[in-house]
């Protein structure tokens, strides 16, 4: 394997078994039966599930594999998420039940029912309209952790437009290129937003990534004032700024759903891989619902009485899926919270917890750990025992953050739901449900009908505790269809390597007990934080600037971060290395791709190690930096 982690030190003998109160509770009591019965018939599972939810027309066919890898679910049937999303509630007592409960980070709070959700997601549907929006237009979502995020995508899918949401965090490049790729001719954004007590200039940010040369595709942007932060309006020809609360003022509460067929795209999202170039996965209306949906249900085990906090942001997967659009269909209760996790105090979010009654938290290993770094008072402060069940995602869970996790947040009381997935998949893809006996670290075993399986280089199968490439055999419905505007790459970057087979990009471990552990990313894909990054991404961020020749990034054990970024960098002749220049070339991949992206270090070398055919080995790098033994070096230059 090219760039193995080394082997988790993780104990594979602990289980946790779920208390009477939590299998009492749960909505799936016999895992093993439901999962026997899925795995003997899929496609009837997949269509009892599709047919919990409402549809416009039935579908002819469940799943349609002809074209492999273009798989395709619930063929000839119509539909629309936003009916299943905010529609169907319409007629219920769902109505006037909170679909949102926002905290702000300056302490506002917003409430918002699935009433006044569907009168305000029809609102901007027609305020898009108006902007000329129609069917299959691309619309970029640049926003920070507010209502109107959520809103602004649920008015793009109702009018079938495809939403493009990129994570606020970004900087202008970053943002400038996802609008080029996706050719937006609208921007959503916000005057600013507040993180960890410091305002985001998100217009600002948003009037650098449209500078007109070379041209760029957006003619109108709409702001909605969130900070009060005085910003620029541009009014020029082919460029016209909007306040979302002038347009709003303007348009009218009734808008039709559109009839959208299961397969046509619902939202495009950027992710990292293997190239410079950031990737559009994109996913569809019909299957993308069915999964999210039942993933959420089965796993979350959601329930009426429920109150859901993701925290994450509604710009990457984890939000899309289940901040927005499965809770929805669920016609669940969600906090949503604006700003940093230890902002004013460490127990901000706890405290959030205790407010609202939270019953579901589901968070990301890095921020346990950044939390756990405060001490155990800090939750101890506040009465938590609202909460039943907890969740992880992002990244591995090491056996500490989950039992501090397990005992200071859960109250040793809340099994731990660690899912694992991807953008890709759109959904839980390894994940318990509540009844399933837990092992901290575990994923535990494939949802309902996934084939999930370990190879080695030659796409052997891998006994049980041998370590390799994790691979998916069938398709799922929630799968993306492909890379937007690029099916040939969609191809060859994850079927391509094990031919029939969906490669992950991550290594793992299956246990005598069936039991998944995932150890890592094995291509070029860091996770830093819980975030995705490509080594290229930042290698070519680093070559951007003048002074650099050539530069490598690898990603290095980071105690809170999971993986920190170390780039290693060779000047142009005739440059003085300086540590000011290091400073300057860390804070311009932060220009150049987003603040979440800053290095943590930025080394200057005199030669990079490279193989003899002119590869970078950054493996070497890597053993050489964490004073481990080179391994193989038999193809090094000299
Ligand atoms: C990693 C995030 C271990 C993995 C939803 C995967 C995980 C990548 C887990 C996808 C988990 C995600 N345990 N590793 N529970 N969840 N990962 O696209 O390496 O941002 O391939 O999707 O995150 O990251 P992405």
């Amino acid at each position: 394997m090219s760039d193995t982690p080394s082997k988790s030190a993780t104990d594979h003998s602990i289980v946790y078994q779920p208390s009477a109160l939590v299998r009492a509770r749960a909505r799936i009591t016999d895992w093993d039966a439901t999962n026997a019965a899925a795995d003997a018939a899929p496609l009837k599972f997949w269509e009892e599930r599709a047919a919990e939810l409402g549809w416009f027309r039935n579908w002819d066919q469940t799943l349609d594999d002809s074209n492999k890898p273009f798989f395709k679910w619930f063929v000839g049937g119509v539909c629309n998420i936003v009916h299943n999303a905010i529609d169907r509630h319409q007629v219920t007592y769902r109505k006037n039940k909170l679909a949102y409960i926002w905290q702000g980070e300056d302490g506002t709070e917003r409430f918002m029912s699935y009433g006044e959700l569907h009168r305000e997601v029809s609102l901007f549907a027609n305020v898009l309209k108006g902007l000329g929006v129609v069917k299959g237009d691309r619309v970029t979502i640049y926003m920070g952790r507010v209502i109107e995020l959520p809103i602004a995508m649920l008015a793009c899918a109702k009018i079938g437009a495809i939403h493009s949401v990129v994570y606020g965090g970004f900087s202008d490049a970053a943002l400038r290129g996802r609008i080029i790729d996706s050719n937006s001719k609208v921007l959503v954004t916000c005057d600013g937003a507040f993180v960890s007590g410091k305002h985001i200039d998100l217009k600002e940010i948003c009037d650098r990534a449209l500078i007109s040369d070379p041209p760029c595709p957006v003619t109108d942007v709409v702001v909605y004032k969130r900070t009060g932060r005085a910003v620029t309006m541009y009014d020029s020809e082919g460029r016209h700024d909007h306040w979302w609360h002038e347009l709003m003022a303007k348009a009218s509460p009734v808008c039709a759903t559109e009839q959208m067929g299961s397969e046509d795209p619902l939202f495009i999202l950027y992710t990292s891989g293997s190239t410079g170039k950031p990737k559009a996965l994109l996913h569809t209306h019909g299957g993308y619902s069915v999964y999210t949906y039942t993933t959420f249900r089965y796993v979350f085990d959601i329930q009426d009485d429920d109150r859901f906090w993701c925290a994450a942001d509604p710009g990457w997967i984890t939000g899309h899926s289940y901040i927005v659009y499965a809770p929805l269909m669920n016609g669940a209760t969600s906090v949503m919270y604006e700003g940093g996790p230890s902002y004013p105090a460490p127990d901000r979010w706890w405290s959030i917890v205790a407010k609202y009654g939270v019953t579901i938290l589901y968070t990301a290993p890095t921020a346990i750990r950044g939390l756990m770094r405060f001490g155990a008072a800090h939750p101890a402060k506040h009465d938590l025992s609202s909460l039943r069940l907890l969740g992880s995602v992002g990244e591995p869970i090491n056996p500490e953050a989950w039992k501090w996790f397990y005992e200071n947040i859960g109250g040793s009381r809340c099994p731990i739901m660690d899912t694992w997935w991807q953008t890709e998949t759109g959904g839980f893809m390894i994940t318990p449900t509540p009844v399933v006996p837990l092992k901290p670290g575990s994923g535990t075993r494939p949802f309902f009908t996934i084939k999930a399986e370990i190879v080695d280089e030659t796409g052997a199968p891998v006994p049980a505790e041998g370590e390799g490439f994790l691979t998916i055999l069938n398709s799922w419905p929630g799968m993306a269809r492909t890379i937007y505007g690029d099916p040939d790459r969609y191809k060859e970057t994850y079927w391509s390597r094990f031919p029939g087979r969906y490669f992950t990009g991550d290594s793992a471990r299956m246990d005598a007990d069936g039991y998944y552990w995932i150890i890592g990313r094995v291509d070029d894909v860091l996770k830093v934080s819980g975030y995705r990054f490509g080594t290229a991404e930042i290698e070519s961020a680093l070559v951007s600037h003048p002074a650099v020749a050539e530069a490598a990034v690898i990603g290095l054990p980071h105690e809170v971060r999971g993986n920190a970024i170390y780039g290693y960098v060779l000047l142009r002749s005739g440059v003085m290395a300086s540590p000011e220049l290091a400073e300057e070339l860390r804070n311009h991949v932060a220009r150049m791709v987003g603040p979440i992206a800053k290095p943590e270090r930025v080394e200057i070398v005199d030669k990079l190690p490279k193989t003899r055919s002119g590869k970078i080995m950054r493996r070497l790098l890597k053993s050489r930096a964490q004073g481990l033994p080179e391994g193989d070096i038999s193809t090094l230059e000299e």
